[in-house]
């Protein structure tokens, strides 16, 4: 993995971020799918939903946080860019308790007014000229004042700012300081109010954990 060219046009990019997907899913090389830290997010959010929610998992992979949540009381919806074979199974086990959807959230249509959404490591992976677009889209998902639960890659020493990466088939993915996720955040209209930073099974970065509550704007 390298420093990048993020001059690639935002049209171009959605095809190349579903093509790496869709390819790292079928020669099962989603390793991050075998990563037991990762699977701490949707607790730490369950820890933080007062009651049963109605919750979106935004890149919700092979389902396995929504299977948590459900297992949880939840009630989800896993959207994602890649149709999942995992999907079959958990939708025959929940019955109307889950539903998946395939499709880009930034286009999908959905019924909003979720509880909360969780975002285990679909952001970071957006081209740059889409953040705010995608933070916005995910605050406009949710209820005023609901959570949003997201994993970032945190930069593994504090010797600069978080640097944008290209794997060799053009997928991006973001690293950020504890700072700039902070304030890529609340200039988007969420407030941390909980966070953790785990060791990745990659060690290049580490994930950080953050709960946020959605604020007026
Ligand atoms: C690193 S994987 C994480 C999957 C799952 N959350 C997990 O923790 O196992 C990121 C997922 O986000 C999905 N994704 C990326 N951008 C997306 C978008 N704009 N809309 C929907 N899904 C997206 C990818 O297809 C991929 O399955």
């Amino acid at each position: 993995m390298s420093t990048t060219d993020e001059n690639i046009a935002v049209a171009d990019y959605d095809e190349i971020l579903a093509g790496s997907f869709r390819s790292w899913y079928s020669e099962r090389r989603d390793s991050w799918s075998h990563d037991e830290q990762s699977r701490r997010l949707p607790l730490m959010l369950h820890d933080a939903l007062a009651s049963p929610s109605r919750v979106l998992d935004v890149g919700a992979g092979r389902g396995l946080d929504t299977e948590i949540l459900l297992r949880h009381g939840h009630t989800v919806t896993g959207i994602d860019l890649v149709d999942l074979p995992d999907w079959k199974d958990l939708a025959r086990s929940w019955g109307t308790k889950v539903e998946f959807v395939c499709a880009d959230v930034a286009a999908a249509d959905l019924p909003g007014a979720y509880d909360a959404v969780l975002d285990n490591g679909s952001f970071h992976h957006q081209h740059p000229d889409r953040y705010e677009s995608y933070l916005g889209r995910l605050h406009g998902l949710l209820k005023p004042g609901g959570l949003l639960a997201i994993c970032l890659f945190l930069r593994a020493d504090d010797a600069g700012p978080g640097m944008l990466h290209t794997a060799p088939d053009g997928r991006f993915s973001r690293e950020f300081t504890a700072e700039e996720a902070d304030d890529t955040l609340r200039t988007n209209g969420f407030e941390p109010i909980g966070s953790a930073v785990l060791p990745r099974h990659r060690p290049q970065w580490r994930y950080l954990h953050l709960i946020c509550r959605t604020t007026e704007g």
